[in-house]
């Protein structure tokens, strides 16, 4: 009898350690990311690569505000107003269909909100805005695919937006992008209107920006970075940029020298498509997935700019060099 009941006991501990392995080895409902902990990387660039989306159902993002000093133009500093540390915030990914939890927390020493352009929400409780030291909560089906802004709502939103407050979220489609892209980039379009001043500290100009007059027109936060520290491919390569435009005035008019896209999905729907084009305009408030192929015998191996074609804003920094490189001569790809 005793024989017995150890054999249970033991059959039981069995059962037990077979079902923790199994819970432990199924995939997490939940991905979590606090962008206190997860800050995005600016230097040498504002990490413009993304990552694929997290395969979790549930995407849990803690997004703090804060103001910091930032970098907008090489060596020009500014008092910035930040989600999550830096300008643009960082990429959120998401696939159509998630549920998606946010909790956003206040650290500045004034009122925030957050406008999520990727949700059907009532503005009234989700885009309120929050005190110092406060912290709200809500959640959202992410229903439509695509490449959406996401900003300070806070009256009035002109500073908020003009300060830096915005990022990208990407939603994927359902059943994944219509094509296979080797390589995937986020480009955040947005402008500053900045008096400089005499300790290398650019100070804000409201006045400029209702007469839309700006000083650094720029893409992923700071002017010209990648004209200084391009993006990396290979020959062969095909590359899917998430183009969005915070403004908050200005119309990005995409264009790569020397490429033309074999795809634009206006606002990043697939069911958008659209193919053989040289510019596509992303206005303030939107966004747009560009897709091009950099292959042999066409847009092989050099180098290449991807510019707003509005030529006044690219002078003012909107503008970007890709270098594409045959395989073996790539010495290291930023990844
Ligand atoms: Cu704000
Ligand atoms: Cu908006």
């Amino acid at each position: 009898m005793r024989i017995k009941s150890a054999l249970i006991v033991l059959a039981v501990a069995a059962l037990l350690a077979v079902s923790l392995v199994a819970v432990s080895q199924r995939p997490a409902r939940v991905a979590a990311v606090d962008f206190a902990v997860t800050v995005t990387p600016t230097q040498p660039t504002y990490a413009a690569a993304v990552a694929p989306v997290d395969p979790a159902p549930i995407k849990q993002f803690r997004i703090p505000i804060t103001h910091d000093s930032i970098e907008i133009a090489p060596g020009v500093r500014y008092p910035g107003w930040t989600f999550g540390g830096t300008v643009p915030g960082p990429v959120l990914r998401v696939r159509q269909g998630d549920q998606v939890r946010v909790r956003l927390v206040n650290d500045a020493p004034m009122g925030h909100s957050i406008d999520f352009h990727a949700a059907r929400i009532p503005m009234s409780d989700a885009y309120r805005t929050i005190g110092p030291h406060d912290s709200l909560d809500f959640a959202f089906t992410a229903r439509d695919p695509g490449v959406f802004l996401v900003h300070c709502g806070t009256p009035p939103v002109l500073m908020h937006i003009m300060q830096g407050m915005y990022l990208a979220i990407i939603v994927d489609p359902k059943r994944g992008w219509p094509t296979h892209a080797d390589r995937e980039y986020v480009l955040v379009q947005s402008e500053f209107y900045a008096r400089p001043a005499a300790d290398g500290v650019a100070q804000p100009s409201y006045e400029a920006a209702l007469g839309g007059a700006a000083s650094y027109v720029v893409f992923n936060g700071r002017a010209f970075q990648y004209q200084v520290t391009p993006l990396t491919l290979q020959v062969g390569d095909h590359v899917r940029f998430f183009v969005v435009n915070a403004g908050p005035n200005l119309t990005s008019d995409f264009h790569v020298v020397g490429a033309v896209f074999d795809h634009v999905y206006p606002d990043g729907d697939p069911a958008h498509a659209l193919s053989g084009v040289q510019t596509w305009a992303v206005p303030p408030g939107g966004g747009a997935v560009f897709e091009t192929t950099f292959e042999k015998g066409a847009s092989g191996a050099g180098t290449y700019a991807f510019v707003t074609h509005a030529f006044a804003d690219a002078s003012k920094g909107a503008v970007g060099l890709i270098r594409v490189s045959e395989p073996n001569q790539v010495a290291q790809r930023e990844r």
